[in-house]
């Protein structure tokens, strides 16, 4: 059936190699099959450790989990475990640049790759977006420090959302940092900008550096008293559930889970420069998961100082680490931690706008959006008019929007993705049992269906407006789908070339 046409494995490892023939300038990829698993967990951690860490913990632990956020931190970590098993094997097999549209792409056909496709934007744009409204909030704190003031109504969101009042005014204008970070990345994107290993590797050390140090500084003041609040009054560390679904309670740690599960988004990183990595069969697991446990182990750790030294009803903030510090009376300390932050938060921001053109890349080139998606720019050589799409639709985004809506966007979209991998992996082991694999998934008939289960749990944690909100994405990517890539699909203009 047109609508299931498959791409054959042996098409997309062809296309690989085409790319590494047509250098790196048109792909944007510097990194040429050279990466060892220590620069791959190094690039993983540095696009995983971000807004989740440092803005949404304090966010799902004011609102859903209180300090068992620690709890979802762990929940967040096995179903990545599972989906990051999954992406290792289709990473290795597989290894071209659009990661789980191009995986769904040759397992479960065209249409899907395209619903898949189509839901990478929530991860990267709103993931984007996400992280710089957080870059925003450190960066108002890191001035305000220096007695420098960023008026609130020039800083935040001038609308926000909650389940009761819906969307309500907050009298701000615009978020300016937010979209000046965007622009300015942006535009370095379109000149050429690219991440090496080496500039990756020293934002990673920032910030592993001042997340340790954060830990190390706030571990002795860790009080339980902080768990007592006026709706946690006996101090539970997980506190009683408040009667609606997510808020407190089991359900609030299932909740809380969902939130920070964007804290471990990164994974596809890791899995996009499987074909620049010396013997991927090792090296993209080590990434993977080595990249994985580490940012686990800093979260647990993280987020249990963090509920341990600020009361967790004082943690709805977009600063939250900053708090921390300030609730330890290390004003020095504070200053650094907020520009390691900032510097981290842009690290991440840059490889989000980053890959989503080179996905809308992959896409163009399959004829499933317009060929202008795909121009790469004569002197600069980037896709430098997605970029500049990009970059205009998240700027506009990130000065618009409260980080709260948007983080949970982010996290079911990435899920959804997740789960459709982890399918994948198993579909593809049934049709076609002897293609070679560099990495194989262990005991895949068992982790494929767990991780495709898992990602469905998180995003079943996650409130009905957000189901919604993803339902009419989707819907809006089927009927374009239907209007443009169907009648534009390299594809199935190439079997329909073949029939004729
Ligand atoms: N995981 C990344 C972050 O938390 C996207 O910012």
């Amino acid at each position: 059936m047109t609508l299931f046409a498959r791409k054959t494995i042996a098409a997309l490892q062809a296309e690989a190699e085409a790319d590494h023939k047509q250098g790196s300038a048109e792909t944007l990829r510097t990194l040429k099959r050279s990466l060892s698993g220590m620069d791959l967990t190094l690039l993983g951690i540095g696009c995983i450790i971000g807004a989740g860490i440092f803005v949404l913990t304090g966010h799902a632990a004011a609102a859903n989990a209180g300090p068992a956020v620690v709890l979802s931190f762990v929940l967040g970590a096995i179903v990545c475990a599972f989906a990051g098993l999954c992406y290792a094997e289709m990473a290795s097999t597989v290894p071209v640049s659009g990661s789980a549209y191009t995986y769904a792409y040759a397992t479960m056909g065209e249409f899907i790759a395209w619903l898949i496709g189509w839901d990478l934007i929530l991860e990267y744009c709103l993931g984007a977006t996400s992280v710089a409204i957080g870059w925003s909030g450190y960066v108002v704190s890191f001035l305000h420090g220096f007695g420098i003031e960023v008026p609130n109504a020039l800083s935040t969101a001038p609308f926000a959302f909650d389940t009761v009042s819906r969307w309500t005014q907050t009298g701000a204008i615009l978020n300016i940092p937010a979209m000046l970070i965007v622009a300015v990345i942006t535009i370095l994107l379109v000149i050429g900008i690219r991440e090496s290993a080496r500039v990756n590797s020293v934002m990673v050390v920032i910030k592993v550096v001042i997340v340790i140090a954060f830990v190390a500084a706030g571990f002795s003041y860790v009080d339980g008293a902080n768990w007592v609040t006026s709706g946690n009054p006996q101090g539970a560390f997980v506190p009683p559930s408040q009667g609606e679904d997510g808020v407190f309670g089991w359900s609030g740690v299932v909740r809380g889970a969902a939130v920070v599960f964007f804290a471990y988004v990164g994974f596809d990183s890791v899995s996009t420069v499987a074909q620049e990595t010396v013997n991927p069969k090792r090296n993209v697991p080590i990434g993977l998961l080595g990249s994985l446990i580490i940012c686990t182990v800093l979260y647990v750790l993280v987020s249990y100082v963090l509920t341990g030294i600020v009361p967790y009803d004082k943690l709805n903030v977009s600063d939250p680490i900053a708090v921390g510090v300030d609730m330890i009376g290390m004003p020095w300390l504070s200053s650094i931690v907020k520009l390691g932050a900032i510097f981290g938060l842009t690290s991440v921001i840059l490889v989000l706008l980053l890959s989503q053109p080179r996905i809308f890349y992959t896409m163009s080139k399959d004829g499933l959006l317009p060929p202008f998606a795909a121009k790469i720019h004569p002197r600069f050589r980037t896709p430098y008019i997605t970029t500049i799409v990009t970059g205009t639709i998240v700027m506009l985004l990130a000065g618009l929007l409260p980080i709260g809506l948007v983080g949970e966007l982010v996290s079911i979209g990435t899920l959804f993705a997740f789960a459709v991998v982890s399918v994948g992996v198993v579909v593809l082991r049934i049709t076609q049992p002897g293609l070679h694999r560099p990495f194989r998934t262990p005991a895949v008939f068992v982790v494929g269906p767990l991780g495709a289960l898992a990602a469905i749990f998180l995003m079943a944690g996650l409130p009905a407006d957000t189901w919604i909100r993803l339902g009419v994405w989707m819907v809006i990517g089927v009927v374009i789908y239907f209007a443009y890539g169907i009648r534009h699909s390299k594809l199935l203009r190439d079997r329909a070339k073949q029939n004729f």
